[in-house]
């Protein structure tokens, strides 16, 4: 008597077991871990090229910087997702307070600095990207 009551809920339980097992193994669309690279548009390259590389890459001579901010790392997949999103979020705040190229290299190297329309390029081209890769 009681089994035929049990089997039924058993099989659904089961169903169910199973549906949410398949949909949680889905690959997650913002894993951190997961490496990446991005592309970055040749128009802002080419200013990044110009005034940032310098500092912020494998050639670089500068410890700090090039520590912090890299980017052949950044489009080689040398960074994880995660990475790159805080590095383009970064590059949008100090874009947006001013702070790079820094001042006092800018004192001696005057056409480094970006002009307003540059700044504008990067900073749209790096919110947009980690956008996109925060998937909003
Ligand atoms: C003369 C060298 C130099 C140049 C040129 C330069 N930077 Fe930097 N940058 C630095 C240094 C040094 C730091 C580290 C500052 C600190 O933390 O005190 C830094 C830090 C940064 C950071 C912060 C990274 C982090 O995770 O904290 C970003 C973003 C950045 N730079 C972007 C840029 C961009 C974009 C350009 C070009 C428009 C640029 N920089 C040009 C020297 C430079």
């Amino acid at each position: 008597m009681k089994i035929k009551f049990i089997l039924p809920l058993f099989v659904v339980a089961v169903l169910f077991a199973l549906v949410s097992f398949t949909s949680s193994s889905e690959p997650q669309y913002n894993d951190i871990d997961e490496v990446v690279t991005i592309d970055i548009p040749e128009n802002v390259k080419a200013i990044i090229d110009n005034k940032c590389m310098g500092c912020h890459s494998d050639e670089a001579k500068g410890g700090k910087s090039k520590m912090k901010m890299n980017f052949d790392k950044l489009s080689n997949g040398d960074y994880s997702t995660g990475k790159v999103i805080s590095k383009l979020d970064k590059i949008v705040k100090m874009l947006g307070k001013d702070k790079m190229p820094p001042e006092k290299f800018l004192a001696k190297n005057p056409a480094k600095k970006l002009t307003s329309e540059e700044s504008k390029l990067i900073s749209d081209w790096a919110s947009s990207q980690s956008s996109i890769m925060k998937g909003e």
